[in-house]
């Protein structure tokens, strides 16, 4: 994971860098650090934790220097401590690595047969070690460093700095992304396009196996077979508001409440006036398609796991949805007339990423739903839609989850129709809800108050059920998963019939149980497993709508009224509750609710 950053600039670089790496912190926030070449000299500064803690450390001990590389870190190899925090630095080499260098032990061992010394527990040291022993048996900073890359297998996006050379950076990609940003005489290095945003809107993306050597005014690519390389420098827009909490108290609280917002943003943008759906040109022709496959991680995952419903249900289209770390180590066989759907925030995501290349000459087409247009799986898809969510900032994904399911819905409208399922009059009674779907989520968010008193007894739990039904049952998936990862209450999920196949042995009086039950035609099914759990003393807190809390509200530890949309609609509407819930269990915990701890916001490591 982490985020890198580099600058051969005119103006002091400490600040620049700093400033660089905040945009990056979604990467990773377990320490930072930033190394300078002043007048000749390198030198560097590292601390733990969050950035500010550098910050700090930079105005006791300021950097000075035109030229450098920072980092922020997500431990992969050793702790979150000073030492084993980037810049990593030998002699007269410092170096920064996003990724994950697979052969690091065997390089180690050949360099200690030349006495070299390691003094952290790092992948990445060892490459700054390697490059220190290229320079020693005399290579110039250039070919050391290429000398050096060409050892490394595995994933990384890398940047080299050298002693008595102020205008010279060596950057380099495998498997983890890297944009160069041109200034005016100046150039710069960043793990993407959003870091670089406020210095350059010229961007250029370095492909697989790119090393580049870079001055302030000129940049030499060669590709990975060594053959010089021209990477199209292209201008983009980049919203640079990310780091405005709009008054809220956190990140997450903003993009929930954003979520009426955005969703209305993407149903302009694909649903045309007249009520079609409008995809981009290329769109998919879904009557040249027998069956999808669809691959995301975590929160995406679950958008996935919903659509899955959607797609089967009212599209009669079969589907298969796996995890990305999973799926191309099963090698699955893809079919003709599959298409292959990958759905991530970021775009950035390792193994996502990782599947969506498996697929490649596999599949029909590769279509992906993503956050960021900029992004690995954007760049490397046949088709990708945006879902408008706008920067989501928050660790835990909302705004960007809900947006995903609405643009996967479109895309299960635009299935039944091309595939016959729906008539035009049912597509446009589903148009007409989605239409409707801003207003009602924003009747949603007005039971803030009483998930904020539900969330307050939640908030002593050791552990906390989830249950749910139908496409409701993703809903329960990420319900647990906003749970745990903010607040650090143990949560497990559960289709609500499986309840009693195991899960069941949980629940005691200790156990709260979030039963998810709009009064949908599972409903009556859904409420006999309540039933269950409630005559084993558990505690429920049913979230419902006004017809399902009138028949099934007696009794329940908790209830919450949602209102009432078309069914299939459900998920997206339910998300609000489960994502208000876990906020709010975080605050009252007092964990950290944007930056909880071990997480990253994009996860670009396996
Ligand atoms: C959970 C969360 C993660 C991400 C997952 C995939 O709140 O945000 O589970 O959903 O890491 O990330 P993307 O969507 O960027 O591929």
């Amino acid at each position: 994971m982490c985020g890198i950053v580099g600058v051969l600039g005119n103006h002091e670089a400490a600040p620049i860098l700093v400033e660089a790496l905040k945009r990056l912190e979604y990467r990773g926030y377990d320490s930072a650090g930033i190394a300078t070449v002043n007048d000749g000299t390198l030198d560097r500064r590292r601390a733990v934790g969050k950035l500010v803690n550098l910050s700090d450390l930079l105005v006791h001990e300021p950097l000075a220097g035109k030229s450098g590389i920072g980092h922020t870190r997500w431990a992969t190899h050793g702790a979150p401590t000073v030492n084993n925090a980037h810049p990593h630095k030998a002699g007269p080499v410092a170096v920064v690595h996003n990724g994950i260098i697979e052969n690091f032990r065997e390089l180690r061992a050949e360099l200690a047969e030349h006495g070299v010394k390691f003094i952290t527990e790092t992948d990445t040291e060892t490459v700054a070690l390697m490059a220190q022993h290229y320079l020693s048996q005399g290579h110039d900073p250039v070919e050391a460093a290429k000398r050096t890359i060409a050892r490394l297998d595995g994933a990384f996006a890398l940047a080299f700095l050298f002693d008595g050379h102020d205008d010279l950076m060596i950057a380099a990609r495998k498997g983890s992304p890297l944009a160069l940003g041109y200034g005016e005489g100046e150039m710069f290095v960043g793990s993407d396009a959003i870091a670089l945003s406020p210095l350059t809107d010229k961007i250029s993306y370095l492909e697989e196996g790119d090393v580049t050597v870079i001055t302030r005014t000129s940049v030499e690519v060669t590709d990975a077979n060594g053959a010089l390389a021209n990477r199209a420098i292209r201008t983009i827009q980049i919203d640079s508001t990310r780091i405005d909490k709009a008054g809220h108290k956190h990140f997450m609280a903003k993009e929930i409440a954003e979520q009426p917002g955005v969703i209305g943003d993407a149903l302009q943008q694909y649903i045309t006036a007249e009520g079609e759906i409008n995809l981009p040109e290329k769109g998919i022709d879904f009557s040249k398609i027998d069956r999808i496959t669809m691959v995301a991680c975590g929160t995406a995952f679950y958008a996935c796991l919903t659509a899955k419903y959607w797609f089967e249900q009212i599209a009669r289209l079969p589907v298969e949805v796996d995890v990305a770390s999973e799926f191309r180590y099963r090698e699955p066989p893809i079919p003709e007339r599959t298409l292959a759907l990958f759905v991530s925030q970021s775009g950035e995501t390792a193994d996502t990423l990782a599947a969506l290349r498996y697929c490649e000459g596999k599949a029909q087409t590769i279509t992906s739903v993503i956050n960021v247009p900029e992004s690995s799986i954007a760049r490397e898809s046949d088709l990708a839609l945006p879902i408008f969510a706008g920067v989501e900032v928050g660790v835990a994904s909302t705004k960007a989850f809900t947006c995903q399911l609405t643009v996967l819905f479109l895309l299960v409208l635009k299935a039944a129709k091309d595939h016959g399922a729906l008539d035009d009059a049912a597509i446009a009674d589903h148009i007409s809800h989605l239409r409707g779907l801003p207003a009602v989520l924003n009747t949603a968010l007005e039971q803030n108050d009483a998930l904020r008193d539900a969330a307050r007894k939640l908030a002593s739990a050791r552990d906390v059920l989830f249950l749910g039904r139908g496409h409701m049952y993703p809903l329960a998936l990420e319900g647990a998963l906003k749970l745990k990862e903010i607040s650090y209450i143990h949560a497990e999920a559960y289709a609500s019939g499986e309840l009693k196949h195991g899960p069941i042995a949980l629940v005691d009086e200790n156990v709260p149980v979030v039963v998810l039950a709009p009064r949908d035609p599972l409903f009556d099914k859904t409420v006999s497993n309540m039933q269950e759990v409630m005559a084993r003393k558990g505690k429920v807190i049913l979230v419902s709508d006004n017809k399902g809390l009138s028949e099934a509200n007696e009794g329940v530890w908790s209830s919450i009224e949602m209102p009432s949309i078309s069914d299939a609609l459900t998920p997206i509407l339910y998300a609000i509750p489960a994502q208000l819930l876990a906020y709010h269990t975080a605050v009252a915990k007092g964990t950290d609710v944007d930056q909880p701890r071990n997480l990253a916001k994009s996860v670009t490591v396996e």
